[in-house]
């Protein structure tokens, strides 16, 4: 399947930004740690979710995923996580947690590689370690031997996003308070711990210091999953791009207040509400630099599509890369274009450039969806292969594109 993208002179309308994958994975695994039904709305439909449920049925747990609502109920009969879908979706590694916590053993495939670059697990590893766990690694799993957890105070060497939501999800279930410093606080990471709250789980939150008073025993609860802020952020980014006037529903703004300062910075006119952004670019574009760094930073997965954004600023911009500094894989694509791109080490230096459109191949999910902007302000048509990564991470992608006047169609 291929994205046929055709120039585009400008984007006008409103779209509906959707429920948040990287907040509905983790709660939707959090509901391994009591076997009550949960009910959990505003979960997108995507390929990541779709796989995460058939895990979640696979360790034992009925679903039942009708529109955007998930209802889960039942105990864990498997605490074997198999390679291919491990390999499959990183997001799987956050299955440890519960069932550690929840069986005090389990054998789980060790993530590969991705386009990002290697994804290591050590800091979850050596926090499962802190707080009791046993395990040795053969054959390409890590092995846990059954062991009692207990509670302890942990400082993370980087504030790992899925380090920190298993290890809060670990916590949980462990009587007493185990304190996690250094932890992400991405919005995402705050969603899963309002939803263990929910459960009956004590957690404070203070700066990037978690505070766990765990439980023998969690019950089910009821919650909606906020708006995907790395969504709102590709169409704030496409607008910019492709010039005009969008309004987005359903976001939370203050999620994306460092993209929101970037963009204004660079001279686009934005106006937020409640849960509304209404952007407008028809001027000239300024040269703005940015640096990934986690939350509140500016986030690593609107990298690709900012690089986008800066070929049409006057002069140089340049873009650090702090999170996956391997997160370049796009560029070579987007030179196939004619874009001025130059790395060096992990800064990509982007120069105003002139783009006609050819054929590319998408490395990754967000790099997917830079391709698909770059292909809307190139001249001619660009086609874009390899749209599986798209479907893990957008729901209806192409169609909210096309509301808006975008010149794009899927081509079997
Ligand atoms: C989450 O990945 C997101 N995925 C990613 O989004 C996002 O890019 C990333 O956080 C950063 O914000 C989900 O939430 C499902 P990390 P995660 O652990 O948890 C290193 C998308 O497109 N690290 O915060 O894997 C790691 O190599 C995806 O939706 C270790 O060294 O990210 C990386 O350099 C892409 N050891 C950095 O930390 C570890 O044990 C950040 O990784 C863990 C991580």
């Amino acid at each position: 399947m291929k994205a046929v993208c055709k120039f585009s002179p400008e984007l006008r309308g409103t779209v509906k930004i959707s429920g948040s994958k990287n907040a509905s994975l983790p709660i939707l695994i959090a509901t391994l740690l009591t076997d009550d039904v949960c009910f959990i709305e505003n979960v997108p439909r995507l390929d990541d979710v779709f796989a995460i449920i058939e895990l979640l049925k696979k360790l034992g747990k009925k679903v039942l995923f009708q529109k955007n609502k998930v209802s889960i109920k039942g105990k864990i009969k498997n605490t074997q996580l198999d390679e291919k879908l491990v390999r499959k979706l990183r997001a799987s590694v956050l299955v440890m947690g519960p069932v550690l916590a929840r069986k005090g053993y389990g054998s789980f495939a060790m993530p590969g590689g991705c386009a990002l670059g290697e994804r290591p697990i050590d800091i979850h590893l050596s926090g499962f370690e802190k707080m009791g766990a046993r395990y040795r690694i053969s054959k390409g799993r890590v092995i846990f031997t059954k062991t009692k957890l207990k509670p302890v105070r942990i400082k993370l060497k980087f504030p790992s996003v899925g380090a920190t939501e298993n290890l809060i999800m670990t916590a949980s279930l462990i009587p007493g308070i185990t304190v996690i410093e250094n932890s992400a606080i991405e919005p995402e990471v705050i969603d899963l711990a309002n939803f263990l709250k929910k459960m009956g789980v004590k957690i404070n939150i203070n700066g990037k210091t978690f505070t766990v008073k765990g439980s023998k025993k969690l019950k089910g609860a009821k919650y909606r999953v906020i708006p995907d802020r790395i969504e709102a952020g590709t169409f704030l980014l496409a607008t910019a791009s492709v010039s005009g006037h969008v309004q987005l529903k359903n976001v939370l703004y203050r999620h994306l207040e460092s993209v929101i300062l970037k963009l204004k910075n660079s001279g686009v006119k934005i106006k937020t509400s409640k849960d509304k952004i209404h952007i407008k670019r028809t001027g000239k574009v300024k040269p703005v630099d940015i640096e990934t760094a986690p939350y509140p930073g500016f986030p690593t997965d609107l990298q690709p599509m900012w690089a986008v954004y800066m070929l049409q600023a006057k002069g140089v911009s340049k873009i650090k890369e702090n999170v996956f500094p391997s997160r370049f894989m796009y560029v070579d694509e987007l030179k196939r274009l004619g874009a001025d791109l130059s790395l060096k080490g992990n800064t990509l230096f982007v120069k105003k450039s002139t783009l006609s459109g050819t054929h590319l191949l998408a490395c990754d999910l967000r790099a997917a969806a830079s391709m698909i902007i770059a292909g809307l302000i190139s001249k001619g048509t660009t086609e874009v292969s390899n749209l599986h990564h798209l479907s893990r991470g957008y729901e209806n992608f192409f169609e909210k594109l096309q509301k808006l006047g975008a010149n794009v169609s899927i081509k079997k």
